[in-house]
């Protein structure tokens, strides 16, 4: 069957990493997936899931199922990490997913089986499998304005416009925060008015949360989600363990539907199990359960926030020496933005001809729509990068 068939094209994000692996220059630097990296250079596995995974190891007696939806303690310990109190628990709907990326994707079939003429607005730009996995499943999309070129930051403007023309039952993809891969985000007021357009309009927010902890702190990075989740009527959260817990291969996620107490709540969690039965029958639960283990145990919930603390200061220093060594590097300012940016990402408006030259000429690897991965930086490749970014675009 698969004689006449040419195979898909690579996926963009990853397409380079294998290039990157076989470049025999010591001094090249990944700046390609989003994983972050210590002063050294590796992503090693945080100190508190070590522990986590000890106890479970330990003390597990049984690998037995559990229900279609995971692990319980996990999903309530992620519903409060990422709604707090915003709203009460009778009106959340939630499952364990492989991942954020499939949290995505059982929102989005549940999206088409129940609401199939529903548009998926993304914005512009975005992680490319929004768009791929709204078309994979013939879900049509619609891009909305986001990112203002000039300034590096939000096209605010342009994108309340344009989403003021999603219709009732249409689905608002949003970045709860660290925008991929602009790194520019929404604020308090932007996310307020998300809220009225989405009232207005009847278009149902969905939140695809990678990187809480990333930005500014645990509860800022998810104050926009609760802000939506307290102003609108219907809302779903895709959020992701990868980052923030360091569990990238172990694919951990929830997906959540806010809506009303009772009866819609019941079918809304009725329809999120089907989703798990058929597709995969049971989420993982390695990853899982050490994520329930650390937000339910003091000990360990401090030692993951100060590892996440930890992490997220060290993207802060990476970006504002970035920024600084641009501004040495070309005696301007047009890099300033990179220090404003949240989280592991920032586009740096270079063109495919820059981010190739970054590639060939410097062994500075970034993602062809010159998305670099601010949290691979290291205090070596900081001056590495800034000269040969000021080379190719200064
Ligand atoms: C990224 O955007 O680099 C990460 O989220 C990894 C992925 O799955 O694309």
């Amino acid at each position: 069957m698969f004689e006449h068939l040419l195979p898909p094209e690579p996926d963009k994000i990853f397409r380079l990493t294998g290039q990157f692996a076989a470049d025999p220059r010591a001094d090249k630097v990944d700046l390609l997936v989003g994983l972050y990296r210590n002063a050294h250079g590796l992503t090693p596995v945080l100190g508190a899931v070590k522990e986590a995974e000890r106890r479970i190891l330990e003390t597990q007696t049984t690998k037995s199922y559990l229900g279609f939806e995971g692990d319980r303690g996990f999903i309530a310990g992620m519903r409060s990490l990422l709604l707090a109190d915003a709203v009460p628990e009778a009106r959340v709907a939630g499952i364990a997913t492989v991942g954020g990326t499939s949290a995505l994707r059982q929102i989005f079939e549940l999206v088409r089986t129940l609401m199939p003429d529903a548009q998926v607005w993304i914005s512009d730009p975005s992680w490319p499998i929004h768009a791929g996995m709204a078309e994979h499943l013939g879900l049509a999309h619609r891009s909305y304005r986001y990112l203002d070129r000039d300034s590096n930051g939000l096209d605010r403007d342009g994108m309340m416009e344009d989403l003021r023309a999603a219709r009732a039952g249409d689905i608002i993809v949003l970045h709860g925060c660290c925008h991929n891969p602009s790194g520019a985000d929404l604020t308090l007021s932007d996310w307020e008015d998300v809220a009225r357009v989405c009232l207005a309009t009847g278009a149902i927010p969905l939140v695809d949360m990678a990187y809480q902890g990333f930005g500014t702190g645990l509860d800022e990075d998810a104050a926009g989600t609760r802000l939506l989740a307290q102003r609108v009527p219907t809302l779903f959260v895709a959020a992701s363990c990868s980052k923030n817990f360091g569990l990238y291969r172990d694919r951990a996620g929830v997906a959540l539907a806010v809506t009303s107490q009772g009866a819609a709540r019941d079918a809304a969690q009725g329809h999120l199990i089907a989703m798990n039965r058929n597709n995969y029958s049971f989420p993982p639960d390695h990853g899982a359960r050490t994520v329930d283990l650390i937000l339910h145990d003091a000990e360990l919930r401090q030692m993951w926030e100060a590892e996440l603390t930890s992490m997220r200061e060290t993207i802060t220093r990476n970006r504002r020496a970035l920024a600084e060594s641009l501004r040495a590097e070309t005696g301007s300012d047009r890099f300033g933005a990179l220090a404003a940016h949240q989280g592991m990402f920032s586009l740096i408006g270079a063109t495919p001809a820059q981010v190739d030259a970054l590639r060939e000429d410097h062994a500075v690897y970034v993602v062809g729509d010159g998305r670099m991965n601010v949290a691979g930086l290291t205090e070596q490749t900081v001056p590495i990068v800034a000269r040969a970014m000021a080379q190719v675009l200064g």
